[in-house]
């Protein structure tokens, strides 16, 4: 295919799980948001037979063929910019196109959080560089960053990828697809990234051992993530908040039985109950990350809710966050 232009611009939005993390891997319900914080990617092309990656995280990386090199960073800049690098060569092959890209990322969404950082970037990194060629389809990004995201996490469910692509609230079940919820009412989240960076490979290695050791009780645990989705969907829909605090409750417990919490993270649960929170629970892979919790609708409640939580929680902190309508969008 013919290059349409040299450089182009994409970004794509974060996200938080409301419901279902880990069980949705287990083709059970889950339901996302996107969030107004986003990953913005920059792409040129150069003459060179490179594609390099340089990250607002002081990383700096290559790739020649199929090899990798890390010019700037650790050795966890491979982990981190291997697959990026790769997702937007996949990109250049499908246009049957050998070119050198200098791709530039920079985010306003903390990584390795549960915020969906790597997710976004596939996806914005994938619509960049698309949009060199023709005007991108979503449908068509969205199947190619979540090829490229199975290369950080091989059992992802998808649904990051997805929640990115297209923005918004939605239901989402793996191989099944989507539905977009219209929520009756605005939610207001609020969200505590706990400062501590986890590994959802590991995470997810780690329920599996806890589901093949214990096979019934996850089953049972199963399910009920699956009818605690259920009544979630149709609470956003009908704007019933208290419902969807108990059923934000109910969740987190379901997460600590597969051993996904832990202290800190249960702890500031605990303490945004007490803080006016109608729900909270720990919001993706776990094992630190982040907390997303549901706060009544007004000006009072939200000064109270953040005041009593601080606005630095050791090495994190929390912030009022917002559905994203747009998901991906290029310029
Ligand atoms: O990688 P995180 O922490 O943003 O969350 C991913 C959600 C999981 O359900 C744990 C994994 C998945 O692929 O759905």
């Amino acid at each position: 295919m013919r290059l349409k232009r040299s450089s182009a611009r994409a970004s794509a939005p974060g996200k938080v799980v409301l419901f279902g993390e880990h069980f949705v891997i287990y083709n059970n319900p889950a339901i996302l948001a996107a969030i107004n914080r986003r990953v913005n990617v920059s792409v040129h092309v150069n003459n060179t037979d490179r594609i390099t990656i340089d990250s607002d995280l002081g990383l700096v990386g290559s790739l020649k063929d199929s090899r990798f090199k890390v010019l700037k960073g650790t050795k966890e800049a491979k982990t981190i910019l291997a697959p990026l690098c790769e997702s937007a060569r996949k990109v250049l092959a499908e246009r049957s196109c050998d070119l050198g890209l200098d791709i530039e990322l920079v985010s306003n969404l903390p990584d390795r959080v549960g915020l969906g950082s790597s997710a976004a970037c596939c996806v914005a990194i994938t619509a960049a560089v698309d949009s060199l060629f023709h005007k991108p389809d979503r449908y068509w990004i969205y199947a190619k960053a979540a090829e490229s995201e199975r290369l950080i996490h091989k059992d992802s469910s998808g649904a990051d990828c997805n929640i990115s692509t297209f923005g918004g609230l939605m239901y989402f079940i793996k191989g099944k697809g989507f539905k977009k919820i219209h929520s009756k009412k605005e939610l207001s989240l609020g969200l505590i990234n706990t400062g501590k960076k986890h590994s959802t490979a590991k995470l997810v290695s780690s329920v599996k051992e806890f589901k093949d050791v214990n096979r019934f009780s996850f089953k049972v645990l199963a399910s009920l993530s699956k009818n605690i989705s259920q009544k979630a969907y149709a609470a956003i829909k009908e704007g019933d908040e208290k419902t969807l605090g108990n059923l934000m409750n109910q969740n987190h417990v379901l997460l600590q039985e597969i051993g996904v919490s832990d202290k800190k993270i249960d702890r500031l649960v605990e303490k945004c109950l007490t803080k006016g929170a109608m729900g909270a629970k720990l919001t993706g892979a776990g094992g630190g990350g982040s907390i997303i919790a549901l706060i009544p609708r007004n000006e009072d409640s939200l000064r109270i809710f953040f005041q009593g939580i601080g606005k630095t929680v050791r090495g994190g902190e929390s912030i009022p966050v917002k559905v994203d309508y747009d998901g991906v969008l290029v310029a």
